[in-house]
């Protein structure tokens, strides 16, 4: 059967990675989370006091930050880090970090390897326009600010940080602005990418969606 490349992009919070992991779990694809990949590297440069601004700096440190995955599971440095890559401080650093060039593009040629064979879903903000801009299914995620806090709000919740909604607002906001002005690879929608508002959608209609969309690539083409 034909394998595709399913690249999923947009802002945080619209509910992107639970639902690129459902996605890819009712195809039988490898599901990436890009993202992941960003905050490993900013939680590896925040606990090594890495100055971003220093490009020496950021260039030594990233030869020495290995990431991984083991089924959903990130691991730096052979370690996991699936709770600490989701904390504030992150939060608050991330999109300062994904701005540096010399960081996208190790991420970027990681990604690109792990998609070589096909079979995968990938989330993020340039997986459409930049890792593979030939995938095969783009699809660009977008909801209400308010949506999108609420939710990310029950996100950090269920791992016992209690967060003001003004203040996730605030971050959510300082990243759609960073992630979308910067220099290299801003978040932008690829030409032949199908919009998805998932405002009121439920999640398991958001998946749906998506399944539909790649099953009718599958097995049409
Ligand atoms: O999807 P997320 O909120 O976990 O992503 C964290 C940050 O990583 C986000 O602010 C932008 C950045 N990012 C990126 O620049 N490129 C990607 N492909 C994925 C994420």
């Amino acid at each position: 059967m034909k394998k595709i490349v399913v690249a999923l992009d947009g802002y945080s919070g619209t509910g992107k990675s639970s639902t690129a992991k459902q996605v890819a779990s009712r195809l039988g694809y490898t599901y990436i989370d890009s993202g992941a990949m960003y905050r490993a590297v900013t939680y590896f440069f925040l606990i090594n006091n890495v100055d971003f601004s220093n490009v020496g700096q950021v260039e030594k440190s990233l030869k020495k930050c290995d990431i991984s995955f083991s089924g959903t599971s990130i691991y730096l440095n052979g370690a996991n880090v699936d709770n600490e890559i989701r904390t504030m401080d992150v939060n608050n650093h991330v999109s300062q970090v994904s701005a540096i060039s010399a960081v996208r593009a190790k991420l970027v040629e990681h990604q690109r390897k792990m998609g070589e064979e096909k079979g995968v879903v990938m989330d993020g903000r340039d997986i459409g326009t930049i890792v593979f801009p030939n995938a095969e299914l783009k699809v660009f995620m977008t909801a209400d600010m308010d949506v999108r806090a609420e939710r990310r709000r029950k996100e950090l919740l269920k791992k016992g940080i209690d967060e003001k909604l003004e203040v996730i607002k605030e971050n959510l906001n300082q990243r759609d602005h960073i992630d979308s002005t910067r220099a290299d690879s801003p978040l932008k929608k690829a030409d032949d990418v199908r919009e998805i508002d998932t405002s009121h959608l439920t999640l398991n209609q958001q998946i749906d969606k998506i399944v539909e969309m790649a099953e009718s690539i599958i097995y049409e083409g």
